[in-house]
């Protein structure tokens, strides 16, 4: 994070009954950045909102929000606004009474006027300037969300929260939607901290990710960071694919780190993770990209076998389901199509694979928690 920090958690735990949903969690935010939390169901992000929205209160820790603590305040004492997953519009109100709703409301009550012309700029700013007379259920899908974003923007928010608001549309809408938000994030100039489950729509928007896992945060980094140096066998399959395979370290050779799979395969490897290599001995997981896999055979190093169990036609590229020799496993590769002309990629084949020094992922075994 580079700019200025807008929305800080300092050691926030949140326990529902029994169950720790968010554990001493640590997190900023900078002014303007569009940071995301990512993670599969159930893992604390929408929990996280809340709490920095204010619909949860933590049960230690704080939340700050631009220099204030606003730990026990109530949502309409916090320069935030939040488009909730299932828009929560009324259904009984137009358009803009929905969107007007918001401005006189306690705390943030404004004059009839400015109020019609703020209300006009959201409609504007969403691109419903004509729909502003119509009722929810007279709008598609993507209205009512673009509704959702005018109502909570309307108020001016510092920081924008948004969860999951593009899961309800379908995949098209979903893609035109996803520029849509980065735009109005451009715009506004104000910071958006959304939640998803889609690693490729998190890839896509964010400024830095924030992935989670069991109600605790694993890494944080720009989108590229975390692709190109995931700090944990979780977060290489998570942010994109990997294939993990179980390694022997067998330290290293001058720039390379050494790794034996269990096919006897010696793997070479060099540069990003970790960063304490020196420490690491005995078992550990070496991961593999399945589009960093080439069908180029090189003599010796870093050179497998592997049989190919299926292949599955994927349009500009074809996924090879493979089982590497001596039982060392299962992987799959994503190839190019021009790669495989003339080439039997045909189930029950054997082929050479060649994976480079730069493209082998190398990690300590993950301490028990
Ligand atoms: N009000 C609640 N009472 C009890 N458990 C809750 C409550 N809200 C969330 N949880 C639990 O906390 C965990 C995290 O929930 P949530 O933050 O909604 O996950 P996510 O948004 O990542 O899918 C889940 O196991 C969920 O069942
Ligand atoms: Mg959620």
């Amino acid at each position: 994070m580079s700019s200025r920090a807008i929305v800080t958690l300092n050691g926030v735990t949140k326990i529902y009954g029994h169950f720790t949903a968010l554990h001493e969690t640590n997190l900023e935010v900078g002014e303007g950045e569009f940071v995301t939390l990512l993670g599969p169901s159930g893992c604390g992000k929408t929990t996280t909102l809340r709490l920095i929205g204010g619909f949860e209160y933590a049960n230690s820790g704080t939340v700050s929000i631009a220099g204030q603590d606003v730990t026990g305040a109530p949502p309409y004492r916090r320069p935030v606004n939040t488009v909730f997953q299932d828009y929560a519009l009324f259904p009984h109100m137009t358009v803009a009474e929905n969107i007007a709703y918001g401005l006189s409301v306690k705390g943030s009550a404004v004059a009839a006027g400015e109020r019609k012309r703020r209300v006009e700029e959201a409609l504007e700013m969403v691109g419903l300037e004509t729909m502003g007379k119509r009722v929810p259920a007279a709008l598609s899908g993507g209205q009512r969300q673009r509704v959702a974003m005018a109502r909570a923007i309307v108020r001016r928010p510092r920081v924008l929260l948004l969860d999951e608001p593009l899961s309800a549309l379908d995949v098209k809408l979903r893609e035109g939607m996803q520029v849509e938000l980065k735009r109005l994030h451009r715009e506004l100039g104000i910071t958006f901290l959304m939640v998803t489950h889609d690693q490729a729509e998190a890839l896509a928007l964010s400024d830095r990710i924030v992935v989670m896992k069991q109600g605790k945060i694993v890494q944080v980094g720009a989108p590229t960071e975390l692709y190109d140096d995931p700090s944990t066998p979780y977060v290489a399959d998570f942010i994109g694919a990997s294939n993990l395979v179980s390694a022997r370290y067998e330290g290293r050779d001058g720039a390379f780190d050494l790794l034996r799979l269990d096919d006897g395969t010696l793997l070479r490897r060099v540069g990003g993770n970790p960063s304490a290599a020196s420490s690491l001995q005995g078992v550990v997981t070496a991961g593999i990209r399945p589009e960093r896999i080439r069908l180029d055979v090189f003599a010796g190093a870093n050179t497998m076998e592997a049989r190919i169990v299926e292949t599955l036609f994927h349009g500009d590229r074809v996924r090879l389901e493979l089982a590497l020799a001596g039982d060392a496993g299962r992987i799959f590769a994503d190839i190019p199509r021009t790669a495989g002309t003339g080439r039997q990629l045909e189930p029950g084949g054997t082929i050479g694979l060649h994976v480079d020094p730069a493209d082998v992922m190398l990690f300590a075994p993950e301490p028990r928690t």
